[in-house]
């Protein structure tokens, strides 16, 4: 298999050399310059990543997500780390698309305007961990892996005689190039880089995730992919359980600079940036190398950033609170689960209101926050190039 994809990969190489390498350059810019202004009218997403987009992956691979899960939107477990919808199912509705599937679910699904690939605690990079120590074996390349598969199938059971049956569950061949194909992934890669310090070089730890991140994004453009958006990895350090009122154990609290100005931890958010700088860098080397793609890359880090710090005036309680898990005296009862503590069994319930909190579980964020979220970055103010997400196909560069 890996074979076989290098030497399609120098076929395309070559390919495109020609095509570039050669007076058609100007011509097919020029068309590409006549087509800018239409907006891109996408039938159908495919997405890649962890928990922040999985919408079923972890929950039909392993045990599913239950109430009080999904209780705000679904009123029931809905497969996703949310009290309700995530912010891939905000994009999806404003892009006029239902709700994606996860890919590997096989009940109630429809699979019509794309496919779901992201799954909970998955990286970039492999891990050394099974499902039960906290890892998904769904690394980003497997999911790729998973896509192409979903490709071929699909490709190889249509034909013109069942288009119409075929096409109601499954898309087109002629789709799978005008899709949009996006990413939030990295955030497990960089908890996997802090337990690695001290012991690793986390600035080449660091680029070797990007690199990977990299060749995947270009797997995808081999086979067919031409609208990337790409989300770089949010404030970790914000997150409530990174935060020392719920992280009693950590003997680094009292090191001057540990916490910033609003009470996110500093070392973790460092970290985070030297990922998404690294990140950008990358997505704009490929720009140069695919000019018959476009890259969007997102800045979820400071649309985020900016819901931590003005949460107050967005209507949200203090940031650093947990809509539902129990996280104190060192004891960590995590929403879901029940846990017996001197006598006493704690089984979390959820808050009374969660549309006042910016995290569920203390990693996760709530529906509302997913929702304030993608309402700043669909318009494109995070992105670079700033195009909104409907003109995304449009070429720039
Ligand atoms: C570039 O895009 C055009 C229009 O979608 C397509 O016809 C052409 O094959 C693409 N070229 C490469 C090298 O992918
Ligand atoms: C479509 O037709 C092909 C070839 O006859 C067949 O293999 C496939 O099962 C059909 N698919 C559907 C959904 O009917
Ligand atoms: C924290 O604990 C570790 C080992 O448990 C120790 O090596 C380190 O010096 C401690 N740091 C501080 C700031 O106390
Ligand atoms: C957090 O880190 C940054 C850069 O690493 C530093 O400039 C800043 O002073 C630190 N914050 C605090 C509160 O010390
Ligand atoms: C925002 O802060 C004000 C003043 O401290 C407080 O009265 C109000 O309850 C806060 N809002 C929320 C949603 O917590
Ligand atoms: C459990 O008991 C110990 C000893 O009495 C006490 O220090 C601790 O606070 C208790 N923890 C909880 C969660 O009740």
């Amino acid at each position: 298999m890996k074979k076989s994809l290098t030497y399609f990969t120098a076929i395309v190489l070559l390919l495109s050399w020609f095509l570039f390498g050669s007076k058609k350059l100007s011509w097919f810019l020029k068309i590409q310059a006549e087509k800018s202004s239409e907006p891109c009218e996408f039938q159908t997403i495919f997405n890649f990543g962890d928990s922040n987009s999985d919408t079923g992956s972890m929950s039909a691979a392993f045990y599913p997500a239950s109430l009080p899960y999904g209780e705000t939107f679904f009123h029931e477990g809905a497969g996703r780390s949310s009290d309700g919808r995530l912010i891939i199912d905000f994009i999806a509705k404003h892009l006029g698309l239902p709700m994606l599937s996860a890919y590997i679910n096989s009940i109630g699904t429809t699979y019509r305007h794309g496919a779901n690939f992201a799954a909970g605690s998955s990286t970039i990079m492999r891990q050394n961990k099974n499902y039960f120590d906290g890892g998904s074996p769904f690394t980003l390349e497997i999911q790729i892996g998973q896509f192409i598969q979903f490709k071929s199938r699909t490709g190889k059971f249509f034909t013109k005689e069942n288009e119409s049956s075929f096409g109601k569950h499954f898309p087109k061949p002629e789709d799978f190039s005008k899709a949009i194909y996006t990413f939030d992934i990295g955030q497990n890669d960089m908890t996997d880089v802090i337990s690695k310090m001290g012991k690793e070089d986390s600035h080449v730890l660091i680029s070797n995730i990007v690199e990977l991140f990299s060749k995947q994004v270009q797997s995808l453009y081999f086979f067919g992919a031409k609208t990337f958006w790409i989300h770089n990895t949010g404030p970790i350090g914000c997150l409530p359980l990174a935060r020392p009122i719920h992280n009693a154990e950590n003997n680094q609290t009292k090191v001057a600079g540990y916490l910033d100005q609003n009470g996110c931890v500093n070392l973790t958010n460092d970290l985070a940036k030297e990922f998404n700088k690294k990140l950008k860098d990358e997505v704009v080397k490929l720009r140069a190398q695919f000019l018959n793609a476009s890259l969007i890359y997102v800045d979820m880090f400071s649309a985020k950033y900016e819901l931590f710090s003005n949460a107050n005036k967005s209507g949200f309680v203090d940031p650093s609170k947990i809509c539902c898990g129990y996280h104190e005296d060192g004891y960590h009862v995590f929403c879901g689960s029940k846990q017996t503590i001197n006598g006493t069994e704690i089984v979390p319930g959820s808050c009374e209101d969660p549309s006042k909190y910016i995290s569920w579980d203390g990693v996760h964020y709530t529906e509302a926050a997913n929702q304030w979220i993608a309402n700043r970055i669909v318009d494109g103010s995070f992105s670079d190039p700033p195009l909104p997400i409907s003109q995304s196909c449009q070429i720039t560069h």
